[in-house]
């Protein structure tokens, strides 16, 4: 299995490239099981999941054509996929590739929604807590569909097709989100998505169904209204940029000092972890090719955050932000409410010297003014991410081990890291 090799305490300076999302390219690409014309998509990151989610579309019987680098092509640009799913050959999704990525699970909506039936392998544990479906399974319940849970498979069935309902989500979910969008855009009448997810991924994957013929508003908003229609076209769009990986190498930055322009960020997408970095000492500039992240002389100071839905502080940053608290100068408090069980990069940290407690849902972070590099691993991507962000600043050298994951959610993390100045190489075996 490959590693990555990192020896800390090289200043970050030059350019990084920000890939397409990976929460939005994989709903987008889910949609288009919604149409039998092609649906193309530009900017979408060359990662694990992507990979592995184009072999789940294939089982369904969906071609998917990777467009060719074109002369003057820099190969940080996303690739070009070209998904038709004219024939539907199979509307089961299996336990070996379902269990291998939950977003996966969300095929059931599109299947539902233009072939009438479905059957999905319940998408098992997970590394982040228990992560259930049921808000999933309720929505497609009050379209019409009916439900049933066979042999760890959810067999999902709506003879006469799906028929527009209020749904009301009692929490925030973006997966619930998703899976409601699409199914309501092919449903008969009027859907009303109360209490939706708000995050830019929705709004992504909103637009592109737009295009492709849906009738949605208030996408980004707590109310999506969808009038459904008979049938979606193909439709070309752009992934939008990845506001996790953004704020991932920001912290990055906001860790090592130096000063690295974020090429392509939006910092819309992210403005409550960018507040945050300024608040604990980062310089953040705003300009016409993104963001300009530094910090120069400054120290780290100590920050309390609290995760939440969008626009609040992302989950998927917390592990980051973590790493860069056990530098700061005093103690930070970071909450996490969005998922049980997100802080396994505790005890990772815990290696290079970090001092962490954990009291429930909060830990609090006493910086230490020097952290030495460990052989670490991960069992997430964001968790492994932040051991990265850590190591970036450590004494000495760290071995990442089971770099999978990160493999699946940043695109060459480590030749973007090395062309800014870190020492980061990848072993192979
Ligand atoms: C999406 O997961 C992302 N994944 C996650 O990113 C992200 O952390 C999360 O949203 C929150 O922003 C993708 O977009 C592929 P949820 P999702 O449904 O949709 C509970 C990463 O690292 N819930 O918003 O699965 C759930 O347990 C990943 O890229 C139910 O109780 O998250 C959680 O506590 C990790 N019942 C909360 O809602 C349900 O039926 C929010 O989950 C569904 C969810």
């Amino acid at each position: 299995m490959d590693r990555i090799r990192i020896v800390g305490g090289n200043k970050l300076h030059g350019t990084i490239p920000i890939s397409g999302a990976k929460n939005a390219a994989l709903p987008l690409m889910i949609a288009a099981l919604l149409s039998d014309e092609t649906l193309i998509l530009d900017n979408v990151p060359r990662l694990a999941d992507v990979a592995l989610l184009q072999r789940i579309l294939g089982n369904h019987g969906v071609d998917i054509m990777a467009a060719g680098k074109r002369p003057g092509d820099h190969e940080y640009q996303g690739q070009t996929l070209h998904i038709s799913a004219k024939n539907i050959i199979d509307t089961t999704a299996p336990y070996d590739l379902v269990s291998k990525m939950r977003a996966s699970f969300w095929v059931i909506a599109p299947l539902l929604a233009r072939m009438h039936e479905a059957k999905v392998s319940l998408p098992g544990g997970c590394a982040i807590g228990t992560r259930p479906v049921d808000l999933l399974i309720m929505a497609l319940e009050k379209l019409g569909a009916e439900i049933s849970i066979d042999a760890g498979y959810v067999v999902a069935s709506a003879p006469g097709g799906l028929k527009g309902a209020t749904i009301e989500f009692p929490k925030v979910t973006v997966s619930g989100t998703h899976v409601a969008l699409m199914a309501a855009a092919l449903a008969k009448g009027t859907t009303i998505i109360s209490n939706a997810a708000c995050e830019p991924e929705i709004t992504d994957v909103a637009d592109c169904l737009n295009k492709m013929g849906a009738k949605i508003t208030g996408a980004g908003t707590p109310r999506i209204l969808i009038e459904g229609v008979a049938k979606l076209h193909g439709a070309r769009h752009t992934v939008l940029p990845d506001r996790i990986e953004t704020g991932t190498y920001a912290m990055a930055v906001a860790m090592t000092g130096g000063e690295v322009q974020l090429s392509g960020a939006r910092p819309e997408l992210l403005q409550s972890a960018l507040d945050v970095l300024s608040q604990a000492g980062a310089t953040i500039t705003v300009n016409n090719d993104g963001i300009k992240v530094a910090r120069n002389g400054a120290g780290i100071s100590p920050v309390t955050v609290t995760t939440a839905p969008f626009p609040g502080f992302p989950t998927d940053l917390q592990a980051q932000l973590m790493a860069l608290m056990t530098r700061a100068k005093g103690a930070s408090h970071i909450t996490e409410t969005i998922f049980e069980n997100r802080f396994m990069h505790v005890q990772e940290l815990a290696r290079f010297g970090a001092k962490i407690s954990l009291d429930g849902e909060t830990a609090t972070i006493d910086g230490v003014s020097k952290l030495r590099g460990a052989p670490v691993m991960a069992t997430d991507l964001r968790a492994s991410v932040s051991l990265v962000i850590a190591a970036l600043a450590a004494e000495g050298e760290t071995m990442v081990n089971r770099i999978y994951h990160l493999d699946r959610g940043f695109e060459r993390l480590e030749e973007k890291l090395s062309a800014c100045g870190a020492t980061i190489e990848r072993i192979s075996g």
